[in-house]
């Protein structure tokens, strides 16, 4: 019998899978709750990132044109902000078809009950305004999901915080996976599901440093659809509107400022110099002569500053010619990842008892 985690990562690394669905362009929000971390982490873990395009279908399935524009530009977005292609496995979901055939699996494991609970499924209903008419393969993009992340057995989900509703069904279907198909006690601890004799390590969400962006609207939490987004492609005079138009309600320099407010949310998340945030907060909890648009301009150079390398570097993928780089990186990525997925697949039905082995895997190759 093979041994499942003999195979996992022939780097030693313990791995990160993660993964955005391409609906648009990526923004401050996702740099600060998830993208930050996929950076930081790039080489201490053997990283897998996902676009799942098969997704961004359960609400758009009339739009493959914006679909396929979007994947492209998240590609780019990921490596201006430092996702290193080479080091990391870019996986498009449409081009891994053990992700759908593990979907199938875990979905006669996960309650439909359990699915439809799900708080994150439940407010996007909402906002997106989806009342009863949403697709058969909306909810199932939860399951879905929990395949994207099991199938390259990762140990650490970095995400922003609404994900962690979707990690949650994804740990309770990793472990009944192999309770239910490698013999593994009901009892056992989390940290030990391999060692045990299971498939899946039980993976962890990780939210980044500041769980929830507020908007340039000063209100909602940043979003593309509700138009209170600083995109990482902003130039710094974009950048400076949108900031400008973030209401605090303080009238003047000398009126005591709330240093909770959403302009200091922006302080604290941008400005890196410890000693810079607490002058300022203190003089604007004094209201010591110091304006909102003042602070506003200061932050905006922040912003500028994080996001300057960023346009530089993906200034080498403009256009048409950039497009043709990114398909050349993935198909390269493409093989990697389809082997560790067909790996996992492979001892998926292996457990389940379904390895006739007439179709064949990439593994065991
Ligand atoms: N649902 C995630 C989002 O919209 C994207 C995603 C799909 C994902 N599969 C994933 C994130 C697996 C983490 C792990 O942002």
């Amino acid at each position: 019998m093979t041994d499942p985690a003999s195979h996992i990562s022939p780097s030693g690394k313990p791995r990160i899978l993660t993964g955005d669905t391409p609906t648009g362009q990526l923004h401050l929000g996702h740099w600060v709750g998830s993208l930050e971390n996929r950076v930081r982490l790039i080489d201490e873990y053997e990283c897998f990132f996902l676009i799942a395009n098969m997704h961004a279908f359960t609400t758009r399935a009339d739009k493959p044109d914006g679909i396929r524009r979007s994947t492209l530009d998240i590609i780019k977005d990921w490596i201006a902000c430092g996702m290193d292609p080479d080091r990391s496995t870019f996986v498009l979901q449409t081009e891994i078809p053990a992700i759908a055939e593990l979907t199938w699996y875990l979905a006669m494991l996960l309650p439909f009950n359990r699915v439809m609970r799900n708080p994150t499924l439940k407010t996007e209903l909402e906002t997106k305004e989806l009342g009863d008419n949403y697709s058969f393969g909306f909810p199932m993009y939860t399951v879905g999901q929990c395949a994207d992340i099991l199938i390259f057995r990762p140990e650490l989900v970095p995400v922003g915080e609404d994900q962690l509703a979707h990690i949650e069904p994804c740990r309770e279907v990793a472990r009944r996976f192999s309770q239910t198909y490698c013999g593994v006690d009901p009892q056992t601890e989390d940290a030990d599901y391999v060692s045990a004799g299971g498939l899946f390590p039980i993976p962890e969400g990780k939210v980044g440093r500041v769980a929830r962006l507020i908007g340039t609207d000063g209100v909602n939490k940043m979003s593309k659809s509700l138009n209170n987004a600083i995109f990482l492609t902003d130039t710094f005079k974009q950048i400076k509107k949108k900031l400008g138009g973030l209401y605090t309600g303080r009238q003047t320099m000398d009126e005591p400022g709330d240093i909770n407010n959403s302009l200091f949310q922006y302080v604290r998340a941008f400005i890196d110099d410890a000693g810079r945030v607490a002058e300022l907060e203190k003089k604007y909890a004094e209201g010591d002569n110091i304006g909102d648009g003042h602070i506003k301009v200061e932050v905006a150079e922040h912003i500028d500053r994080l996001l300057g390398p960023m346009r530089a570097r993906r200034a080498d993928f403009e256009g048409e010619k950039g497009d043709e780089k990114i398909l050349q990186i993935l198909r390269e990525h493409t093989r990697r990842a389809n082997e560790a997925a067909e790996e996992t697949l492979y001892l998926a039905k292996q457990a389940m008892r379904l390895d006739f082995g007439i179709r064949e895997l990439s593994f065991p190759g």
